[in-house]
Protein backbone atom coordinates (compact mmCIF):
# COMPACT_ATOMS: atom_id res chain seq x y z
CA UNK A 1 0.00 0.00 0.00
CA UNK A 2 1.18 3.29 -0.64
CA UNK A 3 2.09 6.10 2.56
CA UNK A 4 -0.57 8.72 2.86
CA UNK A 5 1.47 11.72 3.69
CA UNK A 6 0.37 15.63 4.71
CA UNK A 7 3.45 17.77 4.10
CA UNK A 8 3.28 21.54 5.38
CA UNK A 9 4.98 23.72 2.83
CA UNK A 10 6.21 26.87 4.73
CA UNK A 11 7.40 28.79 2.10
CA UNK A 12 8.80 32.03 2.73
CA UNK A 13 7.14 32.75 6.28
CA UNK A 14 8.32 32.39 9.89
CA UNK A 15 11.38 34.17 12.23
CA UNK A 16 13.57 31.00 13.50
CA UNK A 17 11.72 31.26 16.66
CA UNK A 18 8.22 31.63 15.50
CA UNK A 19 9.25 28.32 13.17
CA UNK A 20 10.52 26.22 16.11
CA UNK A 21 7.28 26.94 18.02
CA UNK A 22 5.56 25.75 14.72
CA UNK A 23 7.08 22.32 14.43
CA UNK A 24 6.73 21.91 18.13
CA UNK A 25 3.06 22.92 17.97
CA UNK A 26 2.92 19.94 15.01
CA UNK A 27 4.86 17.69 16.66
CA UNK A 28 2.81 18.30 19.87
CA UNK A 29 -0.68 17.47 18.15
CA UNK A 30 1.16 14.35 16.09
CA UNK A 31 -0.42 12.36 18.57
CA UNK A 32 -3.86 13.49 17.45
CA UNK A 33 -3.11 11.85 13.79
CA UNK A 34 -3.28 8.10 12.46
CA UNK A 35 -0.30 6.47 12.79
CA UNK A 36 0.03 5.38 9.04
CA UNK A 37 -0.07 8.92 7.97
CA UNK A 38 3.30 10.75 7.40
CA UNK A 39 3.36 14.18 8.69
CA UNK A 40 6.48 16.45 7.07
CA UNK A 41 7.25 19.63 8.00
CA UNK A 42 8.75 22.09 5.31
CA UNK A 43 10.32 24.97 6.76
CA UNK A 44 12.92 27.72 4.99
CA UNK A 45 16.50 26.48 4.63
CA UNK A 46 18.03 28.47 7.92
CA UNK A 47 15.53 26.75 10.23
CA UNK A 48 15.94 23.42 9.26
CA UNK A 49 18.82 21.80 11.39
CA UNK A 50 16.97 23.10 14.64
CA UNK A 51 13.72 21.19 13.61
CA UNK A 52 15.57 18.43 12.89
CA UNK A 53 16.85 18.39 15.90
CA UNK A 54 13.50 19.16 17.82
CA UNK A 55 12.03 16.57 15.47
CA UNK A 56 14.19 14.01 16.49
CA UNK A 57 12.39 10.89 18.27
CA UNK A 58 9.49 12.20 17.22
CA UNK A 59 7.01 11.15 14.23
CA UNK A 60 7.55 14.41 12.19
CA UNK A 61 9.99 13.93 9.12
CA UNK A 62 11.61 17.02 7.87
CA UNK A 63 11.49 18.34 4.48
CA UNK A 64 13.49 21.59 2.23
CA UNK A 65 11.96 23.55 -0.23
CA UNK A 66 14.36 22.93 -3.29
CA UNK A 67 17.80 22.19 -3.88
CA UNK A 68 20.58 23.19 -6.34
CA UNK A 69 20.99 22.00 -9.43
CA UNK A 70 24.66 20.94 -8.94
CA UNK A 71 26.55 18.93 -6.85
CA UNK A 72 28.61 21.51 -4.85
CA UNK A 73 30.77 24.31 -5.68
CA UNK A 74 30.81 27.61 -6.67
CA UNK A 75 27.03 28.61 -6.83
CA UNK A 76 26.70 31.48 -4.36
CA UNK A 77 23.42 31.25 -2.30
CA UNK A 78 22.42 27.47 -3.15
CA UNK A 79 22.04 25.13 -1.03
CA UNK A 80 22.73 21.38 -2.48
CA UNK A 81 21.23 18.22 -1.77
CA UNK A 82 24.32 16.89 -0.08
CA UNK A 83 23.96 19.66 2.25
CA UNK A 84 20.81 18.95 2.81
CA UNK A 85 21.22 15.30 3.80
CA UNK A 86 23.72 16.09 6.32
CA UNK A 87 21.76 18.34 8.34
CA UNK A 88 19.39 15.30 8.50
CA UNK A 89 16.75 16.55 5.97
CA UNK A 90 14.58 13.61 4.23
CA UNK A 91 12.26 15.41 2.24
CA UNK A 92 13.00 18.08 -0.75
CA UNK A 93 10.18 19.95 -2.90
CA UNK A 94 11.13 19.98 -6.64
CA UNK A 95 9.74 22.38 -9.05
CA UNK A 96 7.10 23.83 -6.97
CA UNK A 97 5.20 26.30 -9.26
CA UNK A 98 6.50 29.23 -7.27
CA UNK A 99 10.04 28.30 -8.49
CA UNK A 100 9.26 27.48 -11.92
CA UNK A 101 7.55 30.89 -11.97
CA UNK A 102 10.33 33.27 -10.53
CA UNK A 103 12.95 31.18 -10.71
CA UNK A 104 12.79 29.75 -14.42
CA UNK A 105 12.81 25.96 -13.30
CA UNK A 106 12.45 24.02 -16.00
CA UNK A 107 11.55 20.54 -16.56
CA UNK A 108 15.30 19.74 -17.62
CA UNK A 109 16.45 21.46 -14.47
CA UNK A 110 14.31 19.72 -12.42
CA UNK A 111 15.19 16.26 -14.00
CA UNK A 112 18.91 17.21 -12.50
CA UNK A 113 17.56 18.17 -9.06
CA UNK A 114 15.57 14.86 -9.33
CA UNK A 115 18.87 12.89 -9.70
CA UNK A 116 20.82 14.91 -7.20
CA UNK A 117 18.06 14.64 -4.47
CA UNK A 118 18.08 10.73 -4.86
CA UNK A 119 21.47 10.01 -4.55
CA UNK A 120 21.33 11.26 -1.16
CA UNK A 121 18.43 9.61 -0.46
CA UNK A 122 16.10 12.41 -0.28
CA UNK A 123 12.27 11.77 -0.74
CA UNK A 124 11.94 14.26 -3.52
CA UNK A 125 8.11 15.95 -3.57
CA UNK A 126 8.04 16.52 -7.08
CA UNK A 127 4.94 19.39 -8.04
CA UNK A 128 3.23 19.57 -11.60
CA UNK A 129 0.00 21.56 -11.99
CA UNK A 130 -1.33 22.96 -15.00
CA UNK A 131 -2.12 27.60 -14.93
CA UNK A 132 -5.42 28.74 -15.15
CA UNK A 133 -5.02 29.43 -18.93
CA UNK A 134 -4.11 26.68 -19.73
CA UNK A 135 -7.13 24.45 -17.87
CA UNK A 136 -9.43 26.87 -19.34
CA UNK A 137 -7.94 25.92 -23.02
CA UNK A 138 -7.77 22.43 -22.33
CA UNK A 139 -4.18 21.56 -22.03
CA UNK A 140 -3.92 20.68 -18.41
CA UNK A 141 -3.62 17.22 -19.15
CA UNK A 142 -1.00 17.56 -22.01
CA UNK A 143 0.66 20.37 -19.37
CA UNK A 144 0.57 18.17 -16.88
CA UNK A 145 2.05 14.89 -19.33
CA UNK A 146 4.91 17.32 -20.10
CA UNK A 147 5.77 18.16 -16.67
CA UNK A 148 6.17 14.81 -15.64
CA UNK A 149 7.64 13.22 -18.81
CA UNK A 150 10.30 15.34 -19.46
CA UNK A 151 11.75 15.79 -15.33
CA UNK A 152 10.29 12.04 -14.41
CA UNK A 153 10.77 9.48 -17.50
CA UNK A 154 14.67 9.90 -17.67
CA UNK A 155 14.92 8.21 -14.06
CA UNK A 156 15.51 4.49 -13.87
CA UNK A 157 12.74 2.96 -11.81
CA UNK A 158 14.53 1.82 -8.67
CA UNK A 159 14.85 5.96 -9.07
CA UNK A 160 11.04 6.73 -9.42
CA UNK A 161 9.96 4.53 -6.66
CA UNK A 162 11.43 6.69 -4.29
CA UNK A 163 9.44 9.79 -6.06
CA UNK A 164 6.42 11.90 -4.12
CA UNK A 165 4.64 13.52 -6.52
CA UNK A 166 2.01 16.47 -5.51
CA UNK A 167 -0.47 17.84 -7.97
CA UNK A 168 -1.23 21.95 -7.53
CA UNK A 169 -2.79 23.39 -9.75
CA UNK A 170 -1.74 26.79 -9.91
CA UNK A 171 -4.81 28.48 -10.07
CA UNK A 172 -5.27 27.15 -6.87
CA UNK A 173 -2.29 27.99 -4.68
CA UNK A 174 -2.83 30.92 -2.48
CA UNK A 175 -6.11 31.41 -3.98
CA UNK A 176 -8.63 30.16 -1.70
CA UNK A 177 -10.07 28.59 -4.75
CA UNK A 178 -9.56 24.86 -4.86
CA UNK A 179 -10.03 22.14 -6.99
CA UNK A 180 -13.19 20.29 -6.90
CA UNK A 181 -12.16 16.26 -5.64
CA UNK A 182 -13.37 15.41 -8.64
CA UNK A 183 -10.74 17.43 -10.47
CA UNK A 184 -8.63 16.33 -7.87
CA UNK A 185 -9.08 12.85 -8.66
CA UNK A 186 -9.01 12.93 -12.63
CA UNK A 187 -5.82 14.37 -12.56
CA UNK A 188 -4.33 12.17 -10.38
CA UNK A 189 -5.54 8.83 -12.02
CA UNK A 190 -3.71 10.48 -15.25
CA UNK A 191 -0.63 11.25 -13.80
CA UNK A 192 -1.10 7.60 -12.12
CA UNK A 193 -2.06 6.43 -15.79
CA UNK A 194 1.00 7.96 -17.39
CA UNK A 195 3.68 6.56 -14.43
CA UNK A 196 1.74 2.55 -15.36
CA UNK A 197 2.48 3.21 -19.04
CA UNK A 198 5.94 4.00 -18.90
CA UNK A 199 6.98 1.86 -15.38
CA UNK A 200 4.08 -0.69 -15.16
CA UNK A 201 1.01 -0.40 -12.90
CA UNK A 202 2.84 -2.30 -9.73
CA UNK A 203 5.53 0.91 -9.19
CA UNK A 204 2.56 4.00 -10.37
CA UNK A 205 0.33 2.36 -7.66
CA UNK A 206 2.91 2.76 -4.88
CA UNK A 207 3.67 5.95 -5.63
CA UNK A 208 2.08 8.89 -3.41
CA UNK A 209 0.50 11.64 -5.24
CA UNK A 210 -0.56 14.39 -3.06
CA UNK A 211 -3.00 17.23 -3.90
CA UNK A 212 -1.62 20.78 -3.12
CA UNK A 213 -3.50 24.37 -3.62
CA UNK A 214 -6.10 25.75 -1.01
CA UNK A 215 -6.30 22.37 0.60
CA UNK A 216 -7.69 23.30 4.28
CA UNK A 217 -9.55 21.86 7.44
CA UNK A 218 -12.98 22.38 5.54
CA UNK A 219 -12.18 20.33 2.33
CA UNK A 220 -9.34 17.66 3.20
CA UNK A 221 -11.98 14.99 3.90
CA UNK A 222 -13.19 14.91 0.54
CA UNK A 223 -9.92 15.69 -0.95
CA UNK A 224 -8.74 12.91 0.83
CA UNK A 225 -11.44 10.26 0.19
CA UNK A 226 -10.69 9.77 -3.52
CA UNK A 227 -8.64 6.79 -4.36
CA UNK A 228 -5.79 8.67 -6.41
CA UNK A 229 -5.32 11.39 -3.34
CA UNK A 230 -2.63 10.35 -1.30
CA UNK A 231 -2.33 13.24 0.73
CA UNK A 232 -1.69 16.86 0.40
CA UNK A 233 0.91 19.57 0.17
CA UNK A 234 -0.22 22.35 2.37
CA UNK A 235 0.83 25.68 1.99
CA UNK A 236 -0.92 28.67 3.87
CA UNK A 237 -3.00 26.80 6.27
CA UNK A 238 0.11 24.48 7.43
CA UNK A 239 1.49 28.17 8.93
CA UNK A 240 -1.55 27.18 11.83
CA UNK A 241 -0.79 24.00 13.86
CA UNK A 242 -4.13 23.21 14.60
CA UNK A 243 -5.11 23.80 11.07
CA UNK A 244 -2.18 21.28 9.66
CA UNK A 245 -3.24 18.72 12.32
CA UNK A 246 -6.87 18.94 11.02
CA UNK A 247 -6.20 18.20 7.84
CA UNK A 248 -3.75 15.12 8.70
CA UNK A 249 -6.57 14.36 10.72
CA UNK A 250 -9.18 13.97 7.61
CA UNK A 251 -8.62 10.63 6.42
P1 LIG B 1 -1.72 26.80 -0.51
O1 LIG B 1 -0.30 26.40 -1.14
O2 LIG B 1 -2.16 25.64 0.36
O3 LIG B 1 -1.44 28.05 0.29
O4 LIG B 1 -2.65 27.04 -1.65
C1 LIG B 1 -0.01 25.08 -1.53
C2 LIG B 1 1.39 25.02 -2.08
O5 LIG B 1 1.80 25.97 -2.75
O6 LIG B 1 2.14 24.04 -1.86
Amino acid sequence: MRKKIVAGNWKMNTSLAEGFSLAKEVIAGSSRVDQGVELVVIPPFTHLSEIVKLARGSRVRVGAQNCAQWPKGAYTGEVSASMLQSAGVEYVILGHSERREYFNETNRSLFEKLQLALQENLTPIFCCGEKLGEREAGQHFAVVEKQVAESLFGLETRQVQQVVIAYEPVWAIGTGKTATADQAQEMHAFIRGLLAGKYGSTLADSISILYGGSCKPSNAAELFAKPDVDGGLIGGASLVAADFIAIAGSF
